[in-house]
């Protein structure tokens, strides 16, 4: 799975000058993981959604794409979005979109709900492992679907859905979130248990229950989902990003800067900031607002194992293992979610950081210094990885393959310039942008 690539687009690349601090102030943009199943579920109620703080992503514009084309309307402006799902002429999800982006099969969910069936093709392969939909499918199973694979096409179908009580065998966000926007409209009681605690599952609990639904427990591993018959249309406001505001402040960590992030929700990513305490860092955590002062030398940290919410999470895992990589000591970092997120480690080690692979684990042994290489982003995380790499950095990092970092990363190298960063986008024959 490789995100829209658009014509020419993927001769894009980041050129960074590294050495320069962090400083100023950066507003961090709404979630993608929590808007991407937020705007499948506008397909629920019918009627006229509007959206505020969604982030202008590639990631979210797959997914309006997929709205547009099952005859929903979209509207942009500014930070705010209306979608209007009053018509839906299809239950046909086209392919190429559905293999864009895998997380795009929360869609069965609403579909089942709106249309009481879809068809589409099998969400494939991805970039950090294999990624299966076992557990959305037991889940829809289990609540009374009907859902086939035929010539790598799913076909689902739910006349009748019935609540019931699901135990998932691993808290998956998708899952979880694909069982709500299923059960919502199903008869009777569904219970989620091992349910995902993420926050962007409380966010999708909040949007369903402001367009009618009866959903309780979101943010706890057992969720309530109360079937109802009839939805209204809702205005509703996204969360910001964690993952994005995690991001930022291990990029101002590593230049030994000083930056404020604004509009975010700390707790939402309070097992990062425990770990930036931990490397040195003082930060100032407000209601909505973190400052970050880091040391000039970081320390390097405790075993990091990637775990579901609360615990630390597999979206920072490659930031993090990048700001290690410039730490003094060794670090160690367990991955336990994806077993294929370590792509950005080769690059890394081209620029001069210590680091080996053995199965899930990362061992970084700091260096003082990194060096300027041309590399390549290989997926989203590690993208982003590789610009914390380059932004501290001796000499110019030239970085491909920056499609992936702008899934998930709303103007990053324009937020990044104006927080005193010496980075710029061109195509790769050197033309400015
Ligand atoms: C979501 C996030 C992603 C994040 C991940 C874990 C979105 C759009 N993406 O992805 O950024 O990294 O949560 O926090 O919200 N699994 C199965 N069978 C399934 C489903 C999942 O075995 O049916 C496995 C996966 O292979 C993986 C683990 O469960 O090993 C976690 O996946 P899941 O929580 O479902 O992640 P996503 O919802 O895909």
């Amino acid at each position: 799975m490789t995100g829209i690539v658009l014509e020419g687009e993927d001769l894009d690349v980041y050129r960074i000058q590294g050495g320069e601090k962090l400083r100023g102030s950066v507003r961090i943009e709404g979630s993608k993981n929590a808007v991407l199943p937020i705007l499948a579920a506008c397909i629920i109620n019918g009627g006229r959604n509007v959206l505020y703080n969604y982030p202008d992503l590639r990631d979210v514009s797959v997914m309006l794409n997929i709205l547009e084309v099952i005859g929903c309307k979209v509207e942009k402006m500014d930070d705010m979005l209306v979608v209007d799902t009053t018509e839906i002429l299809t239950s046909e999800i086209p392919d190429k979109l559905v293999r864009e982006m895998r997380s795009s099969v929360v869609i069965i969910g609403a579909m089942l709900t709106r249309m009481k069936k879809t068809i589409l093709s099998y969400p494939g392969g991805c970039e950090i492992g294999t990624r299966p939909i076992d557990l959305h499918v037991k889940g829809l199973r289990a609540l009374g679907a009907k859902i086939s694979e035929v010539g790598g096409y799913l076909l689902c179908e739910a006349e009748n859905l019935v609540g019931t009580e699901i135990g998932l065998d691993f808290p998956s966000v998708g899952a979880t979130e694909n069982i709500m926007l299923a059960a919502v409209g199903a008869q009777g009681t569904t219970i989620i248990r091992n349910a995902a605690r993420e926050p962007e599952v409380v966010d999708l609990q909040n949007f369903l229950n402001s367009i009618g639904c009866r959903i309780t427990g979101a943010g706890t591993n057992i969720i309530r989902v109360y079937g109802v018959k009839k939805f209204k249309p809702t205005e509703y406001r996204i969360m910001p990003d964690r993952i994005v505001a995690g991001t930022y402040l291990a990029m101002a960590a590593a230049t030994g800067g000083n930056i404020e992030i604004t509009e975010v929700i700390p707790e939402h990513f309070s097992a990062l900031l425990f770990k930036l305490k931990e490397a040195g860092c003082k930060l100032k955590i407000e209601k909505t607002k973190i400052e970050i002062e880091s040391p000039k030398r970081l320390f390097s940290v405790d075993t990091i194992k990637t775990l579901p919410y609360p615990a630390f999470p597999t979206d920072l895992q490659a930031p993090m293992l990048a700001l290690m990589s410039i730490a003094s000591g060794t670090s160690i970092i367990v991955e336990n979610i994806f077993e294929n997120r370590f792509k950005h480690v080769n690059d890394l080690i081209k620029m001069g950081a210590k680091i080996t692979i053995e199965g899930r684990t990362a061992i970084i042994k700091g260096v003082k210094k990194l060096y300027g290489a041309q590399v390549e982003a290989k997926d989203l995380r590690g993208g982003a990885a590789l610009v914390l790499a380059g932004l501290v950095a001796e000499g110019e990092t030239i970085i491909d393959g920056i499609h992936h970092i702008e899934r998930g990363y709303e103007a990053l190298h324009i937020k990044l310039e104006l927080l005193g960063a010496k980075i710029n986008k061109t195509i790769e024959l050197g033309e400015k942008e």
